[in-house]
């Protein structure tokens, strides 16, 4: 921390007053604040003094300023000698602050300020013809661009002293200097262009989807509240298919027990139960055949308010979706499964799942109807809905003629 003294005597002016456009200035300023709180005031109006007096504030200038504000000057005295921004001393017509702290330091700020002291001379005083003065100043915020000075009210960055001299020797001479970076780089990115971010595509809006952005995000929330509407009732007439008591049908062993396949998550499916469809009319009939068959009582159940109902498979009393067994394969055709998880939404998890309940090829999937798509998808335990909801049926027609997306994760059915 520098001693920050007024300037010596013989250098300071008899007198000082704003210019008219300055003054009238001055009184906007002091405008903006309530009645008794002009000095608020204070700093723009020494800024403004040492503007007008070419760069630095005389004592009769911090005086004027007192006076104007109706301050004690010793009051206004302390603020000009305590910001740095003010500058005590004549400043040259250009006027350089030279950043002396650690990352410029690092960066070879002693060697500029070397240039200094041999170009312009003594720090805080002004060269011979006017031109230049220096002053060495604390961080300046532009590190990343170390070692930099601001001359008047630009930054100068990148410096060496070769580019530095130059740059005197430029200002001093009135010709055209080009603030910034002196080593050709722009901004602070990498000396030679930048290194991220150089993919066109991110800038000319394909990315997030060519300005169809709104339609892209609508078309996002419609999608997952069907995923969830599709979920909600998966899950009430899975609940509903548990509390039932509905007669199944024994699995041959040949669909079931190929050895070294897991086995399909199965609701509670007695031995020797019959076909496994409860009545599409949502009135659970009494099974006619099967342990469960024999012990339960014939009855209508009534509607459950709580259940959902889908046009076509369900109607009145309980609302439960009709299912059908499809056809099952105790093991893949000569061997050789296709590849379930190029439907969208089907992983290695579920595709083990699938084959656990005999199901190996797009043909299979791509004949089953409405029924027995629903029973699949009550069975597909933790991913119960999926099967509708990613309308595996179309996806297994077109992938059963040979065709293939492009990603292995499949391709996303529209909606
Ligand atoms: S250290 Fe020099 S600008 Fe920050």
């Amino acid at each position: 921390m520098s001693v920050r003294r007024l300037a010596p005597d013989h250098v300071q002016p008899a007198s000082f007053a704003f210019d008219a456009a300055n003054e009238n200035w001055a009184d906007q300023q002091i405008a903006k604040y309530p009645q008794g709180r002009q000095a608020s005031a204070v700093i723009p109006l020494l800024w403004k003094a040492q503007e007008q007096h070419q760069g630095w504030l005389p004592r009769v200038a911090i005086e004027a300023v007192a006076k104007k504000l109706d301050m004690a000057p010793m009051r206004v005295m302390e603020i000009a000698t305590f910001y740095t921004m003010f500058n005590l001393q004549p400043v040259g017509e250009h006027f350089v602050q030279l950043c002396g702290t650690t990352p410029c330091a690092l960066r070879g700020a002693e060697a500029i300020r070397k240039v200094c002291e041999e170009v312009i001379g003594p720090q805080s005083t002004v060269s011979a013809d006017g031109k230049l003065s220096w002053l060495e100043v604390e961080c300046l915020g532009a590190c990343c661009n170390a070692p930099m000075a601001q001359i008047n009210f630009d930054y100068y960055e990148d410096l060496t002293p070769e580019n530095f001299r130059a740059l005197l020797d430029d200002l001093r001479h009135g010709r055209p200097t080009r603030p910034g970076p002196q080593n050709g780089r722009s901004c602070s990115e990498p000396l030679g262009g930048g290194e991220t971010l150089k993919d066109a595509a991110l800038y000319d809006g394909t990315v997030i989807g060519a300005g169809d952005w709104q339609a892209r995000i609508a078309d996002q929330r419609k999608a997952a509240a069907e995923a969830a509407a599709a979920k909600a009732a998966a899950e009430a007439a899975a609940k509903t298919a548990e509390a039932t008591p509905v007669a199944v049908e024994t699995k041959p062993a040949t669909e079931t027990a190929a050895a070294g396949r897991p086995k399909p998550s199965e609701p509670r499916q007695p031995s020797g139960a019959a076909q496994d469809t409860p009545a599409a009319n949502g009135k659970v009939s009494t099974p006619k055949t099967g342990t469960t068959a024999a012990s339960a009582p014939a009855v209508e159940r009534p509607p459950s308010p709580a259940l959902p109902r889908k046009g076509g498979e369900s109607s009145g009393a309980a609302g439960t979706t009709a299912e059908s067994k499809p056809k099952l394969l105790a093991a893949a055709r000569d061997g050789k499964p296709d590849d379930l998880s190029l439907i969208w939404g089907v992983g290695p998890k579920l595709a083990t799942m699938l084959n656990g309940m005999g199901i190996w090829h797009f043909d299979q999937i791509a004949a089953w109807k409405a029924e027995e798509l629903a029973w699949v998808d009550a069975r597909l335990t933790g991913f119960k809905g999926r099967a509708t909801r990613d309308d595996w049926i179309s996806q297994a027609k077109k992938l059963s003629t040979g065709w293939r997306p492009d990603s292995a994760l499949g391709d996303k059915p529209v909606k």
